[in-house]
């Protein structure tokens, strides 16, 4: 059974009329040194947290697609959007995220904006949404036995949410999987990857030059990535140097 069978009792994507909207991607640039690697897995299943409008999903469905590769896709998102997009100033750099929230009559709407892309890229057999808080979308997919080869996380990037997501996925990840992110020189996202290789796994974290990052569940082990520790405190503006060398 999938976990689209399991989870819903028919089709998701059924009746909704995407010919009422164009196909927007718009938002979030990708990090595609990363996702881009999904096909060296050869994942049955994958994992996405955090997927706002479908583009990194649709990215990751392309590819899966063009190597002949066939996985489900579960996208785990509120579709209520992140803190910064609703509080300024944030709100204000960059103002298109949260009109990407289609807010009608005091809620998001974005979901639908999510199911239009999947349905117009053509990949609604394959993407299926699990709208739940990443946290608690751990336990369903845990608790109804789903096991990974690639996890993307890409939602909340405060430090204690993203830590919160590292923990709770890398228990859904399957030995020799893969755990990718983005957003590196974000403050919470990069503390929260430290702080995740010191307690939980002495793993390498890859660091790329487009703020994605990676894992692999039972890969090289290591002290600190030196590399990653100097490219982050470069770019952390309130770095902590003393999280960084504790051991
Ligand atoms: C950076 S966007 C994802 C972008 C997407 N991966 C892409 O490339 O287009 C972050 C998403 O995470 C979701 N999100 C934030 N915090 C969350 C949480 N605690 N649980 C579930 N989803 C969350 C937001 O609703 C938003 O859609």
């Amino acid at each position: 059974m999938t976990v689209r069978e399991y989870l819903f009792p028919s089709d998701p994507y059924a009746g909704f009329d995407h010919h009422a909207y164009d196909l927007d991607l718009s938002g979030f640039r990708l990090p595609e040194s990363v996702l881009a690697r999904v096909v060296e897995v050869r994942p049955k299943m994958v994992i996405e947290v955090g997927s706002w409008k479908g583009r990194s999903a649709i990215y990751l469905a392309d590819r899966l697609r063009k190597h002949g590769q066939e996985a489900e896709i579960i996208c785990v998102d509120t579709w209520l959007g992140a803190e910064e997009m609703w509080v300024k100033p944030e709100r204000d750099d960059v103002p298109e995220r949260y009109r990407g929230l289609c807010i009608r009559h005091g809620h998001p709407a974005v979901y639908e904006q999510f199911l239009a892309n999947v349905l117009k890229s053509g990949h609604a057999g394959t993407i299926t949404p699990l709208p739940n808080t990443s946290a608690i979308g751990a336990r369903i997919l845990g608790r109804i036995g789903t096991r990974a080869q690639f996890i993307f996380i890409d939602g909340s990037h405060e430090f204690k949410d993203a830590y919160g997501d590292l923990v709770a996925y890398w228990d859904l990840l399957d030995e020799g999987g893969m755990m990718v992110g983005d957003d590196l020189d974000w403050g919470g996202v990069g503390r929260a990857l430290l702080e995740f290789q010191r307690r939980v796994c002495n793993c390498r974290i890859e660091a790329h030059s487009d703020q994605g990052w990676m894992i692999r569940k039972g890969g090289p082990q290591g002290p600190w990535h030196e590399a990653l520790v100097r490219w982050l405190l470069a770019r952390l503006k309130r770095s902590r140097p003393v999280l960084f060398f504790r051991r």
